[in-house]
């Protein structure tokens, strides 16, 4: 499905950046292992959980008014831009359900705004396992992946020239 107008809708546009500016505080306050278990990064569950909270308005917007027409993109060039975005939003789903999951294993209580959150996995001793791996091994290649996004948006932007920002942009 795809819109008539030049840019995403001002929903899609704040959550946006709002995601971006919350997975890179995500990122900056992780911690693993034992310092996790003794002091938990409670700034760490709320920014992750808040991502995972955008992410539904998000996509129930995205399915709903689709993206704005014609990027003037066609090839492998669309296809890569496709499945980067999907990836992304794959990681946006599963990078907090992880985090939680390994929180749970770990005996980490979390809270989201002052709400406590159920465990969703039994307390295991030692190492919390495959999933919590998993979860701070995509922590960084979320960010790894957003920065290859960022530059071909700059590229757009600024090799190609075609006004690719202005879709994200609100002015
Ligand atoms: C963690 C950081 C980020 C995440 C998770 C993210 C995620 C996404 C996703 C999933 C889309 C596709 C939207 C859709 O069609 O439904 C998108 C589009 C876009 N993003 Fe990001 N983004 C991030 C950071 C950035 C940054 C830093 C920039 C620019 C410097 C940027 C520029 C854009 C632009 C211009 C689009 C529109 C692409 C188009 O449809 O032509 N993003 N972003
Ligand atoms: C966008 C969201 C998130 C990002 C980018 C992210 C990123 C990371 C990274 C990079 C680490 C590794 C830190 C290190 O080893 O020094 C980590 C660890 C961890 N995160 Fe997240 N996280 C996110 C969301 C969450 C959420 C929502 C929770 C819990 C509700 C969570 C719980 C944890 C736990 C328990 C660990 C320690 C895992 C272990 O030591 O085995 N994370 N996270």
């Amino acid at each position: 499905m795809s819109g008539n107008s030049l840019r995403y809708s001002t929903g899609m546009i704040l959550i946006h950046w709002l995601t971006a500016l919350f997975v890179l505080g995500a990122w900056l306050t992780a911690r693993g292992g034992r310092e996790m278990v003794q002091d938990p990064p409670l700034l760490h569950f709320t920014l992750g959980l808040a991502v995972l909270a955008l992410v539904v308005p998000r996509l129930i917007l995205r399915l709903a008014e689709g993206a704005p027409a014609g990027d003037g993109q066609n090839g492998w060039l669309a296809t890569g831009a496709k499945a980067g975005h999907g990836l992304l939003y794959l990681l946006l789903i599963g990078l907090p359900i992880t985090g939680w999951y390994a929180a749970s294993r770990m005996g980490v209580p979390i809270s989201f705004l002052g709400v406590e959150l159920p465990a969703i996995a039994a307390k295991v001793e030692g190492r919390p396992g495959l999933i919590a791996e998993l979860h701070e091994n995509a922590g960084t290649f979320i960010l790894i992946l957003a920065g290859l996004h960022a530059l071909m948006a700059l590229w757009h932007q600024f090799v190609r020239r075609d006004g690719t920002m202005r879709r994200m942009s609100l002015r």
